[in-house]
């Protein structure tokens, strides 16, 4: 049984909703969901808008912003998700929002975005999630983690066949998972402060992993 916040892409074609369905079946996105604080959030890499349609579901006291590069998706996201009032989609780099809107969210959300760009782009990508978020405010960044597991090895082909092969989705500059040492690092030198690193490998094929973060006050 599909979960209820995916009715939201009823609109859109069937192979995109495909794809929605599919998302949520492969990654524990409800799982992120359900550690998002506060009323302001930011969906950073948001696609189609899955896990801001799941945070929308039953909090109407919540407004979501959702940003990525590929216009495609974004479009889909506006055609769907982003037609409630308390949803707003765009393709604007997370630099570019951070500098519009500084201190606007109470939890930024980096799902599956990190292990799609440049190593030496992280340190500015994560400065600039930190530079949107309030004192106090939360990071979550949901990402696969190299374990050297079978599983690390499946998703890293699976994510070159998305972005080389089917060109499903956007890369910018590699693909490539950190373990979570050395992903709790590039969090702590951006400035936040890590609580938790929590394994979601288990029932899926993927080595999901989730860090939660917190901005010191
Ligand atoms: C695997 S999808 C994850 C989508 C969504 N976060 C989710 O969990 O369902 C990765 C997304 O990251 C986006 N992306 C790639 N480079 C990015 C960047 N530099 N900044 C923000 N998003 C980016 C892609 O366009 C794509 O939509």
């Amino acid at each position: 049984m599909a979960h209820a916040s995916l009715t939201v892409f009823d609109a859109l074609p069937a192979k995109e909703r495909w794809f929605c369905r599919t998302r949520l079946k492969l990654a524990p996105l409800e799982a992120v969901a359900a550690q998002a604080v506060g009323q302001d959030i930011l969906d950073v890499g948001c696609g189609h808008g899955v896990l801001a349609a799941l945070l929308l579901h039953g909090h109407p006291e919540r407004r979501v912003v959702g940003i990525d590069p590929d216009v495609r998706k974004i479009d889909w996201a506006n055609e769907s998700v982003g037609k409630q009032m308390n949803a707003e989609f765009r393709a604007v780099t997370i630099e570019a929002l951070a500098a519009e809107r500084p201190a606007a969210f109470d939890c930024v959300i980096i799902a599956d975005v990190l292990c799609l760009i440049a190593r030496d782009t992280w340190a500015p990508f994560l400065d600039a999630a930190r530079r949107l978020l309030r004192p106090g405010g939360r990071l979550l960044v949901k990402d696969a983690e190299n374990d050297g597991s079978w599983r690390a090895v499946k998703a890293l082909w699976q994510e070159r066949l998305m972005v080389h092969v089917l060109r499903r989705t956007v890369s910018t500059g590699g693909i490539g998972f950190a373990t979570r040492e050395e992903l709790a690092g590039y969090v702590t030198r951006a400035g936040f402060a890590v609580d938790d690193i929590t394994s979601y490998a288990r029932g899926y094929t993927a080595p999901h992993v989730l860090l939660i973060a917190h901005l010191p006050p």
